[in-house]
C-alpha cells in the first residue's frame, strides 16, 4: 500500500521522467530499495533499523493527509530520489493550508537528470491539489539556484534553535 493516493501524482511529471523511471508515493518496501541511502546525500540519517522504519511508516500512514513523501525509482527499481511535503493547518488566511517542502534528495550518480525538478513539480502538484495557498522551504545558498529554476523566489530568512 502506498502512503497516500496515487491520484495525487502529477501525470505531467510522470510523462516527463527519463524512460524506465517511476515516481510514486512512499511505500513501506522502500526501506529495502535504498530510500535511506538517498537521504544520506542530504545529511546524517543514522542507523535506522527496519523495525524503526516500520514504526515510523505506520505513524506516517496515520497522518497521510499531512505527510506526503515521494520516491523516484530507476529502471532497476532502486530509489534514486525523494522529497516530502508537510501540510500545516493554520487559523490565519481563513484557515489556510501551507505546504512545507522538506528533505529533497537525489542520489549522487543520478543528479543532473532533472529528477530534483520533477520531485519539486510533483510536490507542488500535491500541495495545490490538497488546497495549500503556498509552499515554502529552507535551503542553503548553494541550492538557491536550483529552487529558482523550480519557480521559487527568496522570501525571508531562516532562523533556528537547535535542541
Ligand atoms: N545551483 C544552481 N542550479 C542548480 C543546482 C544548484 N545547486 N542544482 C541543480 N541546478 C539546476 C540544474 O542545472 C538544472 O538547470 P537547467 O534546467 O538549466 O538544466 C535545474 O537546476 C534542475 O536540476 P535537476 O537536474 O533537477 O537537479 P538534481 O536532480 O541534480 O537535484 C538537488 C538537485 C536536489 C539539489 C540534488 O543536487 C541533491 O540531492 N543535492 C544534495 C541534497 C540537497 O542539497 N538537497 C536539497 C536540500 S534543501 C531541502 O530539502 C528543502
Amino acid at each position: 500500500m502506498p502512503l497516500f493516493s496515487a491520484s495525487l501524482i502529477s501525470p505531467e511529471v510522470v510523462s516527463q521522467l527519463p524512460e524506465g523511471y517511476t515516481i510514486r508515493p512512499l511505500q513501506r518496501g522502500d526501506y529495502a530499495k535504498g530510500f535511506l541511502d538517498v537521504l544520506r546525500v542530504l545529511t546524517t540519517v543514522g542507523d535506522v533499523t527496519e523495525e524503526q522504519w516500520n514504526q515510523r511508516y505506520e505513524w506516517l500512514t496515520q497522518h497521510n493527509d499531512q505527510y506526503f513523501l515521494l520516491s523516484i525509482l530507476d529502471p532497476s527499481s532502486r530509489v534514486v530520489g525523494t522529497g516530502a511535503l508537510i501540510v500545516e493547518r493554520k487559523f490565519i488566511h481563513n484557515l489556510g493550508l501551507v505546504g512545507h517542502i522538506e528533505d529533497i534528495a537525489v542520489a549522487k550518480d543520478q543528479q543532473g537528470k532533472k529528477l530534483g525538478l520533477r520531485i519539486i513539480q510533483a510536490l507542488d502538484y500535491v500541495a495545490e491539489k490538497v488546497g495549500c495557498y503556498k509552499s515554502i522551504l529552507d535551503c542553503s545558498e548553494a541550492n538557491e539556484g536550483f529552487y529558482v529554476k523550480c519557480g521559487f523566489r527568496r522570501a525571508g530568512l531562516e532562523m533556528a534553535h537547535y535542541y
